[in-house]
């Protein structure tokens, strides 16, 4: 199956990575020096980051959760990130031990973490792939063994496609997994944005932005309507395309965070 040039990243630990930095910021064990040295640069001049990452990280357990209490009990996680508390996997197995799930990232410290804790679990599995590539994925013979195409199944998408630039047409990639999806699937998305933030925030995120760049890793923000685009063909899910800690929280206590202008987030029913 042809890859169209996208595969897994090598491995180099002497330049900072995103996945590592995330982690990083998350307070996990799987960084480097020159993660904690760039993560540190850019806390330093952008005193939010870790926030936002928290905000993220919190709404994606949000949305396992409540992929269990619609009947999901198989799981697609695109961009799954260094393994922390809280995984997917976890949550659903603590719920229905067998419940399924299938990570997937190109990051190899990131897979191999994965792959060392899930090495008794025969139901769920990692995949060093790239999202970029849904027929390398969705044809993957662990994907096919785990995921039943014929039952719904919760896909996430979440703090991933910020990493993806125009050029390889986040929609289009979206609606090329969404397609695959049987009715009754769930789509979930979040995003980094800043058209809400305040002058101020607004030139941190340009900052952000920046320094992510130049570490080589290309990060983008986004509009709510090209966010709310992508769900095209699923029925959102109440309340729709929101800032992080607005979609359906457990408690008034993120509202406040300051970073809560810079993600959105939704679910849409397929
Ligand atoms: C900010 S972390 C998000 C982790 C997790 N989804 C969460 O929300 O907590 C982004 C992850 O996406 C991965 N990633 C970025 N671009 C990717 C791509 N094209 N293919 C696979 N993984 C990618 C990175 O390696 C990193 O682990």
């Amino acid at each position: 199956m042809s890859n169209h040039g996208y595969g897994p990243r090598e491995l180099d630990l002497d330049a900072p990575s995103a996945a590592r930095a995330y982690d990083y910021f998350l307070g996990g064990a799987h960084n480097f020096e020159p993660d904690r040295r760039f993560a540190d640069e850019v806390r330093a001049m952008v005193p939010w980051v870790a926030n936002v990452a928290k905000l993220n990280r919190s709404f994606l357990q949000r949305v396992v959760r409540f992929y269990l209490d619609r009947g999901i009990t198989q799981f697609i996680d695109l961009g799954s990130g260094i393994p922390t508390v809280g995984n997917v996997h976890e949550v659903a197995q603590a719920r229905d031990p067998e419940a399924a799930v299938v990570y997937v990232d190109f990051e190899p410290v990131a897979w191999h973490s994965a792959q060392t804790l899930l090495a008794d679990n025969p139901r769920a599995t990692i995949i060093q792939a790239d999202v970029r590539d849904p027929a390398a994925i969705l044809g993957h013979p662990d994907t096919r063994r785990l995921i039943d195409f014929s039952r719904p199944v919760g896909l996430l998408v979440v703090g991933v496609l910020l990493f993806v630039g125009p050029e390889d047409r986040p929609a289009e990639l979206v609606a090329a997994y969404r397609r695959e999806l049987p009715p009754g699937s769930y789509l979930a998305l979040s995003h980094l944005t800043d058209e809400d933030a305040d002058p101020a925030l607004r030139a941190d995120v340009e900052r952000l932005i920046a320094l992510y760049w130049s570490a080589n890793e290309h990060v983008h923000s986004r509009t709510r309507e090209e966010f709310a685009s992508w769900f095209e063909g699923t029925e959102l899910v109440s309340p729709g395309v929101t800032f992080l800690p607005d979609w359906r929280p457990d408690s008034a206590e993120e509202r406040d965070d300051v970073a809560r202008p810079l993600g959105y987030g939704g679910v849409g029913r397929v």
